[in-house]
């Protein structure tokens, strides 16, 4: 499923009639099975976004095309829409209202027309999916969930329906490193599977390791989209200052301090052990 965003605004109104451009004529066409990281500094315009993209708003101008389709266009059915997109919000807690775990993943699947036996394997695959042990977590209250499980419950909620477009908005800040990792698999898992993956993040390390596009915005303008890759080279000359560098970056221009030639290209620590076995005998050092 493609998306197409053409020269997409958003202005909030404040209540004193003020007016904040957030997004100010964003283009780019994502293709199906992408994984998209979105970077930009806070208050950039990443969230209203996504928000546009999940259709929980509609744009000041331009428009956004799933498959060809408008979707803000009169007539377009938003129902479809929940079933195709699924979004996890910055703070995902309070997507959970629920009496139990299960209720809460199942409540997806209202409308869906699987029957009681689908809905309950549904489920079992989307808690399981997210770490969980299903007999156990199934009749918890969400609510005396720690926040990292919070966050897993729902995100199963998000993935339950098998969404083709899976939506994330920061969704590693404050998980511990074994959380982090299990969902950055999780992400190119589904990603694997076929799934388009759009991923805030403030974490260099998770965007330049594991997305393949990079989009860059700042101050509700996209100024940088394309392979994760050149962005970050092209960041890395330019903008250093604001955005930042991967840690494999920074170890680059250390070593770079002593060592001028060593590559500027160095993205991920992949790029780093191949530079540096180049270095060390032509990369024959296995
Ligand atoms: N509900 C709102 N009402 C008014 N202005 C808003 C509202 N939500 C966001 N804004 C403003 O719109 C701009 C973009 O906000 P947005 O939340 O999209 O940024 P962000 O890139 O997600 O930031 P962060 O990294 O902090 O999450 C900011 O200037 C923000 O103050
Ligand atoms: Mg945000």
């Amino acid at each position: 499923m493609s998306i197409k965003i053409e020269n997409l605004s958003y202005s909030y109104r404040l209540p004193s009639g003020e007016k904040v451009d957030a997004l100010r004529g964003v283009s780019c066409d994502i293709a199906a099975g992408s994984f998209v990281g979105i970077m930009g500094p806070t208050g950039s315009g990443k969230t209203t976004l996504i928000q546009l993209l999940a259709g929980l708003r509609a744009p000041t101008s331009g428009r956004i095309y799933l498959n060809g389709e408008d979707i803000n266009a009169k007539g377009y059915d938003k129902s479809s829409l929940r079933q195709v997109v699924g979004v996890v919000f910055q703070v995902p807690e309070y997507q959970l209202f629920a009496t139990t775990v299960e209720k809460d993943v199942a409540f997806g699947l209202k409308y869906s027309g699987l029957s009681p036996r689908e809905v309950t394997a549904r489920v079992q695959w989307a808690l399981e999916t997210m770490g969980f042990d299903f007999a156990k977590i199934r009749h918890q209250s969400p609510l005396a969930l720690s926040g990292g499980e919070k966050r897993r419950v729902a995100i199963a909620g998000v993935i339950v329906t098998k969404p083709q477009i899976l939506i994330f908005d920061e969704p590693i800040a404050g998980l511990d490193p074994y959380g982090r990792e299990s969902f950055l698999q999780f992400a190119t898992e589904m990603n694997q599977a076929g799934t388009t993956i759009i991923m805030v993040s403030h974490n260099m390390e998770a965007l330049a390791e594991y997305t393949k596009q990079l989009l860059v915005l700042a101050q509700g303008r996209l100024i940088d989209y394309g392979p994760t890759r050149e962005v970050f080279v092209t960041l890395n000359q330019r903008r250093k200052a604001v955005f930042g560098q991967s840690k494999a970056q920074r170890i680059a221009a250390m070593l770079a301090e002593r060592k001028p030639d060593l590559s500027s290209t160095v993205v991920t620590y992949a790029d780093l052990l191949s530079a540096l076995k180049q270095e060390l005998g032509g990369g024959d050092l296995g």
